[in-house]
């Protein structure tokens, strides 16, 4: 198809961030860039919180199924005497880029849930996140209050001051863009593939810590698909894991996704900040966007005996004979999210 070619050089203009090409097959969206706060719209940092941090740290959850402590825990840890926004975000910004139990305030959480995943994050995206905790009452779950102050014995004080926040009319947040008419589709695809993320996320980290890494294998072989597919009916969409080295088979990227893939790895590479692609074609979204890995990956993902223990890699082995998934370090690409879906 000689539009691949055109595509795939428009892609790389989009990655490197320059300008938003359009052809007359294709055209890509804007990218969307989720640390400025446009007009009317939500706090970029209450957007960036919900799509980075609440797959692990969100208020719904109830106290027994959660794999880490909710975002007020942590407010309240750190939100402490008369401290000022700008060393507040220091001090979250100083545990996120490089998490260290030394550093962690959270001993108790350390304890139940294992110190947080290193993850590479972005510092202005970070004190974006850290803004908006700061400034507003974020969402807590019921049961939260009476908790830490029995677990602490009153030490630690329950803190969620701050101005209730109001979603600007006539948008609808990053939790609920479904239906949201003013959202592109980038937006939309961006959406659907950070809600199937914490949805699989949230059941791994659960199964990790409930039965162990091996156990945690078999729940990914036989759960896997099952929580994506579930995720794409709830989105009307089609949403799959593409990879350039699969474990399963069905989860080969067609040759389109592989030059993507490696468009993404270079980007990742050259640490340039990349946007999601969409082409945008006869009414309907083709979306993309890496899967990167964190340190959490390595134990089913990295290097055989140094980062997967023997059992665990027995057992991948029995499932998947032909795994190619191995070898990986912290923030590499590991597959691609492609997801379409039909525009409103
Ligand atoms: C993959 C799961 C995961 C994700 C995603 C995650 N965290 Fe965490 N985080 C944890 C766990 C588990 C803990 C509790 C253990 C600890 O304190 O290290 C924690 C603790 C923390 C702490 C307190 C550390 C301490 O003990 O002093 C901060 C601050 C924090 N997270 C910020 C963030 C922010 C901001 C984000 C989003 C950008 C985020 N986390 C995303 C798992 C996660
Ligand atoms: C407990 C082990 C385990 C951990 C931890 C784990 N995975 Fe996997 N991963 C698997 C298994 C098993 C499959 C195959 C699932 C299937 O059969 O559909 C898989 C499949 C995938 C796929 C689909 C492509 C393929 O190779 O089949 C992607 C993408 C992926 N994992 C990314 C990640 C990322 C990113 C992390 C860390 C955030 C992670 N995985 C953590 C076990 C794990």
């Amino acid at each position: 198809m000689k539009n691949t070619i055109l595509t795939i050089v428009s892609i790389a203009a989009l990655v490197g961030c320059k300008d938003t090409p359009t052809s007359a097959d294709y055209s890509l969206q804007t990218p969307v860039d989720l640390t400025t706060q446009r007009d009317g719209e939500v706090h970029p940092g209450k957007k960036l919180m919900e799509t980075q941090c609440y797959v692990c740290h969100n208020p719904s959850t109830g106290e027994n199924g959660r794999i880490a402590p909710p975002m007020v825990a942590v407010k309240s840890h750190y939100k402490t005497g008369n401290i000022t926004k700008d060393d507040f975000k220091d001090a979250i910004w100083e545990f996120v880029k490089k998490p260290n139990p030394h550093k962690a305030k959270m001993n108790g959480a350390v304890k139940r849930f294992g110190l947080m995943p290193y993850q590479k994050f972005d510092e202005k995206e970070i004190k974006q996140i850290a803004d908006y905790i700061y400034d507003n009452k974020i969402d807590e779950p019921t049961w939260f209050k009476e908790h830490i102050e029995n677990e602490s014995n009153g030490k630690v004080q329950y803190r969620n001051d701050g101005k209730t926040y109001e979603q600007p009319k006539g948008t609808a947040g990053a939790q609920n863009s479904e239906g949201s008419s003013k959202s592109t589709p980038a937006d939309r695809g961006l959406e659907y593939a950070m809600s199937t993320k914490k949805e699989l996320g949230k059941n791994l980290m659960g199964a990790i810590q409930r039965k162990g890494t091996k156990e945690a294998v078999v729940f990914c072989n036989k759960q896997a698909y099952p929580i994506t597919d579930s995720m794409a009916i709830a989105h009307n969409a089609t949403i799959k894991r593409v990879t350039d080295k699969p474990r399963n088979p069905k989860n080969q990227a067609s040759k389109e996704e592989l030059d993507i893939i490696t468009v993404f790895k270079n980007a990742v590479a050259n640490n340039s900040k990349y946007e999601p692609i969409t082409i945008v074609q006869n009414g309907s979204t083709q979306f993309y966007y890496p899967i990167t890995t964190n340190s959490m990956c390595l134990q089913c993902h990295g290097t055989p005996q140094k980062d997967i223990p023997r059992d665990v890699l027995q057992t991948i082995n029995k499932l998947y004979p032909a795994d190619e998934a191995t070898g990986y370090n912290v923030n590499e690409v590991r597959g691609l999210w492609s997801i379409t879906f039909v525009n409103q």
